[in-house]
């Protein structure tokens, strides 16, 4: 078979420049969707995902084009992963692709994640097809903006299309330069079969629906296929294409990208990143960078009304389905009660799925501090994993504690490596080395606990380099470290789900940070509420919630009651997403006031 007529691509942008616009253009113009049809942002399918305009997973539509030197090219457009806490979902995705079409908006030029996401493209050797939008705009300066594209990221720009996604002007153009400048997937039809798996779903009826793109051989239905790193097989039950809605195809030829449905009941057997061949005529080696999908992050999460505590479960249960990286256990509280200690990708992905379990399955949950998985050395030589600070053992009984570490690589115009610098090592980073890529950009890597990356890392490095900054990293080793655990006192007792490990020469300020920010968070009570910050039986730190009589009817005056029993919803409202820790009040995002202290 012949790829020549195949362009694999995906559209990177920064924030708003208007990447779901052009999307749903090319929709469009290539007759994918009717025009009565057309729901804008056709690509991102999660109310979440619609919501914050971030893109949670990956997607693959194909359109037919019809080309002005009379050929008609299969599009496969690919939509990654927005965040960094799915860089390694980004990374499959862009794999997949022989080309980005990098979108920069003609009234703001070249901007932050316009440089990030051109050295994510790079780095992954895609083509960059640079289009310049929204010069229907009065205020549109195309000219200059080609220029920053050639200065700032050293993209040959003459060839940059000028589109508006608004009026459709130009997208016949910038299609017309994805054939010529992408360039086909290069792969043989007669080898046996390699394709990489970019992400799955659960399909109630169907089992789990792998989306793949072919590098060598080709997928039919009645194939028996065998997942190389799951080292599992299936037999294909049928294959389709998205457009966006799916339409069945005879196969999937090498080059193309499409869903393979694989009857499998267990959505954690189909893993991002694993190469599929044929069980009865393998491929030699798996396609490189496949990496397990590990929780980087563990949260406890607990219903505030603990009658919930089932519902929990099979709401987590639900979500699974189609986010095998969630795994949990069980985790019992003294102060919440019984919930489960869950694993993320990272923080973000923490606050989506806390959402969905909230939103979608009608919960009132509390998520406690998070925390990494350590290596808990004992002095009898055992060693045991710690995902929850209130399940350290007696500091007595511990001979060291590692933590993970992680190689990050940051890349960043030169004028913020200083910055960087600085905070690399604000969160115990150890600078390795700086090579500089051109003169407007230098990649930067250090070796940084995972611990210290979690929390508000990328939040600050993103502030400290006004956004430059790109981030990227892998596990690397765990490292023996001179952690605590920390422990809150609310009115003199021990709250367990408050606590949080820390390394040592941080606990002071942490403790201070703590006791200040619950002091904000927990309201006035009827009598005092001393807070402290602990390890083991010596206070570090401490603060105080003043008592105070609050009568909310006070201020109605006379006899209107329903002005009255407003008032009174109004507080019990209020007070719905409070839990009584012993006498105290404490509202939940107390719980996570570890992300909020500076
Ligand atoms: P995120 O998904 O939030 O990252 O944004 P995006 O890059 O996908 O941008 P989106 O397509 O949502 O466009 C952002 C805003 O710009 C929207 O209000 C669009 O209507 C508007 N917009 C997009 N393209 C054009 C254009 O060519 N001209 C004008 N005038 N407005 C445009």
């Amino acid at each position: 078979t012949d790829t020549s007529h195949i362009r694999n691509f995906s559209i990177v942008a920064h924030i708003d420049h208007g990447k779901s616009t052009i999307s749903d253009r090319i929709l469009e113009l290539t007759h994918t969707v009717e025009e009565r049809d057309m729901r804008s942002q056709l690509l991102d399918t999660m109310d979440i995902e619609q919501e914050r305009g971030i893109t949670i997973k990956s997607n693959a539509v194909r359109v037919m084009y019809d080309a002005d030197d009379g050929e008609t090219y299969q599009f496969n457009l690919i939509d990654t992963p927005g965040h960094v806490d799915f860089t390694y979902e980004v990374s499959r995705s862009l794999a997949a692709c022989e080309g980005a079409v990098l979108v920069v908006d003609a009234t703001q030029g070249v901007e932050a994640q316009t440089v990030s996401n051109a050295n994510l493209a790079m780095n992954a050797n895609l083509e960059i097809v640079p289009a310049i939008n929204k010069i229907d705009l009065p205020s549109a300066h195309p000219d200059e903006v080609r220029e920053e594209i050639e200065e700032e990221l050293a993209i040959p720009a003459e060839d940059a299309v000028c589109v508006s996604g608004k009026t459709g002007e130009g997208i016949h153009d910038l299609l017309e330069s994805i054939v010529f400048l992408v360039p086909p997937p290069e792969g043989d039809a007669r080898a046996p079969l390699k394709a990489l798996i970019l992400d799955s779903y659960f399909d109630e009826y169907r089992g789990v629906v792998a989306m793949v793109r072919v590098f060598d051989g080709s997928i039919k239905k009645g194939d028996r296929l065998h997942m190389m790193q799951g080292d599992e097989d299936f037999l294909v039950d049928a294959v389709a294409v998205k457009r966006p809605a799916e339409v069945p195809v005879r196969e999937l030829a090498v080059g193309e990208v499409g869903v393979v449905v694989t009857g499998l009941k267990d959505p954690a057997a189909v893993r991002v990143g694993d190469t599929l061949t044929y069980a009865d005529r393998p491929c030699a080696e798996a396609l490189p960078g496949y990496r397990e999908a590990k929780p980087m992050v563990y949260t406890g999460i607990f219903p505030i009304d603990n009658k919930e505590y089932e519902n929990l479960r099979d709401a987590l249960e639900k979500l699974r389905v189609n986010d095998p990286s969630l795994v949990w256990d069980p985790e019992t509280s003294v102060a919440l009660g019984f919930g489960f200690r869950v694993g993320f990708l990272g923080l973000l992905h923490m606050e989506v799925v806390k959402e969905r379990l909230e939103r979608e399955f009608g919960l009132d949950l509390i998520a406690t501090s998070p925390s990494v998985d350590y290596h808990v050395y004992l002095t009898d030589g055992d060693m045991v994993d710690i995902r929850s600070p209130q399940d350290l053992p007696d500091p007595s009984s511990i001979d060291h504690i590692e933590e993970p570490y992680l190689k990050a690589k940051v890349i960043v115009p030169p004028e913020f490596t200083g910055a960087v610098m600085q905070l690399a090592v604000e969160h115990r980073g150890e600078m390795a080395d700086m090579v500089y890529l051109s003169d407007k950009s230098v990649e930067m890597h250090f070796e940084i606990p995972l611990a210290e990356l979690i929390l508000d890392f990328f939040d600050q490095l993103k502030s400290r380099t006004k956004g430059y900054a790109s981030l990227d990293y892998e596990f690397d080793e765990y490292r023996p470290s001179d952690l605590v655990k920390l422990d809150i006192l609310l009115s003199g007792d021990d709250v367990d789900a408050l606590s949080f490990i820390v390394h040592k020469d941080k606990a002071y300020p942490l403790a201070r940070g703590l006791c200040d920010k619950l002091k904000e968070m927990i309201p006035r009570q009827q009598f005092e509420v001393p807070i402290q910050g602990a390890i083991g039986s010596k206070i570090i730190a401490r603060s105080t919630v003043k008592a105070v009589r609050k009568d909310v009817l006070a201020k109605c005056y006379g006899g209107d009651i329903t002005r009255k029993r407003k008032l009174l919803e109004k507080q019990k409202e209020g007070k719905k997403r409070m839990k009584s820790i012993g006498r105290v009040e404490v509202p939940q995002e107390a719980f996570l006031a570890v992300l909020k202290v500076d």
